[in-house]
């Protein structure tokens, strides 16, 4: 088993663009829209705008705001306040419009999120070690313990909390495994080395053939 950690790792963090992506990530059940604001840091939100709850994750970054796609409310990044209703320009903002947000950072070139926890998020990887290079990320139909058992009857060894390393079809790989929700994990899945464009495919199909490892662990 990997080791526990109330952070979870959502999503690559080079998804999370400076050019004002806003992406969707389930988190142990809870709907997060994440994105990066003119600061440069990560937001992980509850997706739900406090207006009419319409998912945030449809909305678009305004420099340091993020704008609901309905009615187009604008929140600030860090706090989650409502900062502006551009359709009521001459009223005052209600104080209270507030979205929850959560926790974000970024270490080992992954996106980490904490629901409820003050706990050390997870360790950067060292110095000079080169960043694993993403391949995909991929939707696995199994609870988080059925994973990290089969992870590990397939010789993949813990390194670190939600992260395991070894080798699958020539490769060696890192895998975060995200626990989405029910019986649901999603697999970020990184390659040690940069494969070549004509391995990738064949890796690719490899992935595929993981995850029905994993599903099925006795077929
Ligand atoms: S639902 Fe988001 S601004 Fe109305």
């Amino acid at each position: 088993m990997t080791s526990p950690c109330n952070w979870y790792p959502a999503l690559p963090a080079q998804r999370v663009s400076a050019t004002g992506a806003v992406i969707a990530v389930q988190l142990r059940g809870q709907d997060l829209a994440v994105w990066r604001g003119a600061s440069g840091t990560i937001q992980a939100w509850e997706d739900r705008c406090p207006h009419r709850g319409v998912a945030l994750s449809l909305g678009r970054v305004l420099g340091d705001r993020l704008a609901c796609a309905y009615h187009g409310w604008e929140y600030a990044e860090g706090s989650g306040r409502c900062v502006a209703i551009p359709a009521m320009p001459q009223q005052p903002v209600p104080g209270k419009v507030c979205v929850k947000t959560y926790a974000a950072v970024e270490r080992q070139g992954m996106v980490w999120v904490a629901l409820d926890s003050d706990a050390a998020a997870p360790a950067d990887d060292p110095p000079g070690v080169a960043p694993p290079r993403f391949l995909r990320s991929m939707a696995v139909a199994a609870a988080s313990a059925t994973v990290d058992a089969a992870l590990a009857a397939l010789e993949f060894a813990p390194a670190g909390p939600c992260r395991w390393r070894g080798h699958w079809a020539g490769h060696t790989l890192h895998l975060w495994v995200l626990d989405a929700a029910a019986d649901t994990c999603v697999l970020h899945v990184a390659s040690e080395a940069a494969p070549s464009d004509a391995a990738v495919a064949t890796l690719f199909n490899a992935l595929r053939l993981l995850r029905a490892r994993i599903e099925h662990p006795r077929s």
